[in-house]
């Protein structure tokens, strides 16, 4: 296991800073393409409290899903350790009613604030112990609030990231209801058809 840099390098030993400027080119990154862009929306609207909540954003990157969440009405605070992805969200949501904060996904900065639904998308799998984050994730919550956990395992040959079953495994002790989408079969979600396991988990802990 990788450990996490003190610059925007993350546990998988990406550089995301080197990344960040061209982050958006990826159709689910940016969603720039319109289906791509209404497929997140739809489901992103599905999968959060009713408007207006508080959303955390915890690996924000450039801030796509952010700006998704913030368009359906929702307050949205993004925490990133890559501070050219925060510069990149920052411009992307200037105007609306969000805030971006540097800081590890892990032990978010954001002190005593509570919130409606934590958001992560593709950063959970790189953290070095996903258990105790989605623990402090939980005890951020509001009561009866959600976690919404995009996650999957890339690629076929070299697979990378965490199956379902064993990210419910890790939700288990947390009580409360747990329930997995699929979404590797809406080729609308990535802008191409894939065949590897890509899906949402749900969480409202007890
Ligand atoms: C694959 S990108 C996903 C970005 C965004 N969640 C999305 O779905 O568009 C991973 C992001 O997580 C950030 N990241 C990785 N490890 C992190 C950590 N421990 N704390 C905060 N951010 C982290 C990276 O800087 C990068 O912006």
């Amino acid at each position: 296991m990788t450990t996490i840099g003190s610059d925007g390098t993350g546990t998988d030993g990406v550089d995301w800073d080197a990344r960040a400027a061209a982050f958006d080119e990826e159709p689910d990154h940016g969603l720039r393409d319109p289906r791509v862009r209404a497929a997140w929306a739809a489901r992103l609207r599905a999968w959060l409290p009713g408007p207006p909540g508080d959303v955390l954003d915890l690996g924000c990157g450039t801030g796509s899903l952010s700006l998704l969440a913030a368009e359906q009405g929702h307050r949205v605070t993004g925490v990133d350790r890559s501070p050219a992805m925060v510069a990149l969200a920052r411009r992307k949501l200037a105007g609306r009613d969000a805030v971006f904060l540097l800081g590890d996904a892990a032990a978010p900065p954001v002190g005593e604030e509570r919130y409606d639904a934590v958001l992560v998308r593709h950063v959970l799998w790189t953290l070095p112990e996903p258990g105790r984050a989605l623990r402090h994730w939980r005890d951020l919550l509001r009561p009866g609030g959600r976690l919404v956990l995009v996650e999957g395992v890339w690629g076929t040959v070299s697979p990378a990231g965490i199956p379902a079953d064993l990210l419910t495994a890790l939700l288990a002790p947390l009580g409360g209801r747990v329930g997995v989408e699929r979404l590797s079969g809406d080729a609308a979600l990535w802008g191409r058809e894939v065949d590897d396991e890509r899906y949402a988990v749900l969480a409202v802990p007890g």
